[in-house]
Parts: C-alpha cells; sequence; structure tokens
C-alpha cells in the first residue's frame, strides 16, 4: 500500500527540563480563568505551588480542582465537569499522570458541550472544539498530554471506555522530565512500559483502507509520521526504562523515557494502538491492576504473534533497541525477547496466572477484546477469536514457545 500519514497534535508542545516556567505565557493566551485539574496526591508539591504561584504573579484566576479518581469513575467526572462550569473557565490545565489529564479533557468537553459522558463513547461522537487544555505531565507515561483520547470507567459497562475525537486533542503540552523526578519505582515501571507499548504498537500498526474523501477515522492506522516518532521513542524509552526505575533520580534517564513517552504520544495519538491494549481493557477490569502492568505484561506475546507476521517490522524494532543482527527472522525473535527482558528486569508479571486470572476466563476475556474494535482493527495480524485466545493462553502459560517455534 502507498504510504499516506496522519498527524493531529497540539498546536505547541515544550519539552525539557524547567519548560513549566513557560505555563503562565500559554495558558494566557487562552484566557485568564484556569480550572486547574490536579492529581491530588502532587496538589501540595513544591512543585505545583510553585506553578500556582506563577499562575498567580501572571494575573491568572485559578481553581484547583482535586477530585480525580483512581481508574476515573464516569460519576465523579460528572461532579467535576459541573464544578468547572459553576467557575466558567477559559481554559483547562491538567497537572498529573494519565489520570488527571484524561480527567481534565473530560471537564473541558462537559464545559464546552453539556450532556453526559456516555454520550461521547467510541470515536469521533464529540459534536466540535472543547475549552482549550493545557497538559503537564508527571508520569513519563501515557502520552495523554498529545492523544486524541480520554478513558473513563462506567459500572454500566464491563471495562473502561475511551471517548476518542481529534478535538480532545490539548491545545498545549508542556513536557517537563523535572516533574517525574518524584515518581515511585511502581508508577515508573508501569507507565514507562505502557509508554514503550504506544511505540512498538503504533509502529506495527495494520494499513488501514481510508477513504480520503469521507470522515477519517481517529485512529488511522499504519503512518509514516508515525512510524518514524515510534522508532524515536523506541529508541529513547527501551535503553533508560530500567534505569529510571532503579534510580528514580536519574535525571538522563528520566529525561529520555519523558521524551520517548511523549514521541510514543505522538505517534500512537494519530496511529492507534492494538491487541495488548484491547486485552488490558479486560484483564485490568477483571484483576483490578494499572493499565500499565496489563500492556506490558501482554506485549510480549502479542509481538510473538506477530513474528510470522511481520518479520521486518520487528527486525526494524530489535535495531531501534541495539540490536545488530541482519538475518531479519533471528532479528525479529531478538526484539521480542529484548521486549521481555525489560519486562521482567522492571518487574511485569510474566503471566496472567500471577494476576489470579483463571484459566476458564481466558475465553471471556478474548470475547470483550474483541468489542474494542478501534484497537483490534489496528491488529497486524487480525482479531480471530481463535488467535486472541492463543495469544491469552500463552500469557496464562508464562510461555512465548506456545505462539510459535522460537528461530533458535
Ligand atoms: N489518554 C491517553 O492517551 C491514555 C493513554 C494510556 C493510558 N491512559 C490512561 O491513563 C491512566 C494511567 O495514567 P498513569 O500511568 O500516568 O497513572 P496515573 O495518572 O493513574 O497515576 C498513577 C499514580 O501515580 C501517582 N503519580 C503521578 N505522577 C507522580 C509523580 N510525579 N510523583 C509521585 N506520584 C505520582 C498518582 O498520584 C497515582 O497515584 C489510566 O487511566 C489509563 O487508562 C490514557
Ligand atoms: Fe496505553
Amino acid at each position: 500500500m502507498p504510504a499516506s500519514g496522519t498527524l493531529r497534535l497540539p498546536p505547541r508542545i515544550h519539552f525539557g527540563f524547567g519548560v513549566r516556567a513557560q505555563l503562565p505565557r500559554v495558558i494566557a493566551e487562552h484566557g485568564i480563568r484556569v480550572f486547574a485539574v490536579v492529581d491530588p496526591m502532587l496538589a501540595s508539591s513544591p512543585e505545583f505551588l510553585a506553578v500556582l504561584d506563577g499562575l498567580d504573579r501572571s494575573g491568572l484566576t485559578v481553581e484547583v480542582h482535586t477530585d480525580v479518581l483512581p481508574e476515573l469513575p464516569v460519576d465523579s467526572l460528572t461532579e467535576s465537569g459541573a464544578a468547572a462550569a459553576a467557575f466558567a473557565p477559559d481554559v483547562v490545565l491538567g497537572y498529573g499522570g494519565g489520570s488527571a489529564l484524561d480527567a481534565a479533557k473530560l471537564v473541558a468537553l462537559l464545559v464546552a458541550h453539556s450532556g453526559v459522558l456516555s454520550d461521547y463513547y467510541g470515536e469521533n461522537r464529540v459534536p466540535g472544539p472543547v475549552l482549550p487544555i493545557v497538559a503537564v505531565p508527571t508520569t513519563a507515561g501515557t502520552g495523554s498530554e498529545v492523544t486524541p483520547v480520554a478513558v473513563v470507567s462506567d459500572p454500566a459497562q464491563t471495562m473502561k471506555i475511551g471517548i476518542s475525537s481529534p478535538y480532545l486533542v490539548p491545545a498545549a503540552a508542556l513536557v517537563d522530565p523535572e516533574l517525574t523526578l518524584g515518581a515511585p519505582p511502581s508508577v515508573t515501571a508501569f507507565s514507562g512500559i505502557d509508554a514503550l507499548v504506544h511505540g512498538l504498537e503504533s509502529f506495527t500498526a495494520a494499513d488501514l483502507p481510508l477513504d480520503w474523501s469521507g470522515d477519517l477515522p481517529v485512529f488511522t492506522g499504519h503512518n509514516l509520521f508515525a512510524d518514524r516518532l515510534a522508532l524515536d521513542a523506541i529508541r529513547a524509552i527501551a535503553p533508560n526504562l530500567a534505569g529510571a526505575v532503579a534510580d528514580g533520580g536519574d535525571r538522563d534517564a528520566r529525561e529520555q523515557i519523558a521524551l520517548g513517552s511523549l514521541l510514543a504520544g505522538m505517534s500512537f495519538g494519530p496511529s492507534g494502538t492494538h491487541l495488548s491494549h484491547a486485552l488490558q481493557y479486560p484483564i485490568g477490569a477483571l484483576t483490578k491492576t494499572p493499565h500499565g502492568l496489563g500492556t506490558g505484561l501482554m506485549i510480549p506475546y502479542v509481538l510473538q504473534a506477530c513474528v510470522p507476521v511481520i518479520p521486518e517490522k520487528l527486525a526494524a524494532i530489535d535495531a531501534a533497541m541495539g540490536g545488530t543482527e541482519t538475518d531479519t527472522r533471528i532479528a525479529a525473535q531478538d526484539a521480542v525477547d529484548r521486549v521481555a527482558d525489560l519486562c521482567r528486569t522492571i518487574g511485569i508479571p510474566g503471566s496472567l496466572a500471577e494476576l489470579g486470572i483463571e484459566r476458564d476466563q481466558l475465553p471471556h476475556i478474548a470475547e470483550l477484546a474483541l468489542r474494542s474494535k478501534r484497537l483490534v482493527d489496528i491488529s497486524p495480524i487480525g482479531s480471530d477469536p481463535a488467535l486472541l485466545l492463543a495469544i491469552l493462553e500463552a500469557a496464562y502459560a508464562g510461555d512465548r514457545a506456545m505462539l510459535a517455534a522460537p528461530v533458535r
């Protein structure tokens, strides 16, 4: 298929130690009333208090909202949206991990369009621009600061559900690695491996037949821009993640995974991710485990199933991770082994059995994963229920050899 590409990104992205000092200027471009959705753990941190002081001294009126609950229950967001509407902000600031950033996006949506969030579940259902969102991540990370999606949990749904729309792409992203220095090892590991999975799944996304004369899907599949960004993301994250987990004060490692997370978000925002994400939704719902733990657990098995189908792409990933093997099939297997080694090193569980999942739950997990159509449509190996079940069986047993005969 001929190359094509789509990018939908914030008009402003700043990256680097100290870039948060730009925040008053960036926010002031959008107005003076600021509704700040802040991770509750960070609201009293010296870094955030300094940010607040800077906004205050710039004449901005800020309301700080810290009701960001784990897993983003939809009712809590309805309340956050009402609090924001009462304040009548010009702009919404999101400050925190992916949960706070997603909450900020959804508050900006509710203030602009009212209604209830279930009106917007799925793809392309947001009817127009939302309030400008300025996103400042403190994990590296989800990439939510640059992506068109936010994920909530709703008791009426079996698993977390996404709201995806180009209108949810923030107006500005300020990625300051300094803010990630305090993240504990487990947060660093789970959010960091998720960022790597974003790069890996964006780079391996399938070609979608796009109708350029019609409405485009939010996630456009294989994408020539995303390819380049994804490989750079992998190059930045893979050699540095274990170091950042082992020593949270390693500024160089923190810088590189923050950069990689941003690049991965820029990559998967337009392209989408696929099977590790589709499978994580039901696994996360059943086991109450973090998003990155689930995507990190599944990725070696998903990639293993990809070896016979897209060896060239996996070989390119191997090279991005530092491999020098020139035989494509061996290099493809090396890439999967490298990803699995990294997961093991940073403490990602190696099997679904370790999470307490029972073997007889696997067909149900496969069936639920298939409901995430936007994700399974981008799978490079199809989404045959038998294939998903085979991936799950291998992940349950913690044995990648069940998916393919090892090359050597
Ligand atoms: N919108 C997207 O594109 C996208 C992509 C992937 C995941 N997500 C969503 O993002 C969420 C996960 O985000 P996450 O992995 O960033 O975790 P998170 O935001 O849920 O934060 C995890 C924990 O880390 C703490 N924390 C965050 N930053 C910290 C810091 N600098 N120092 C100390 N503690 C800190 C938080 O208080 C929280 O307890 C999930 O809800 C997931 O569904 C969104
Ligand atoms: Fe993710």
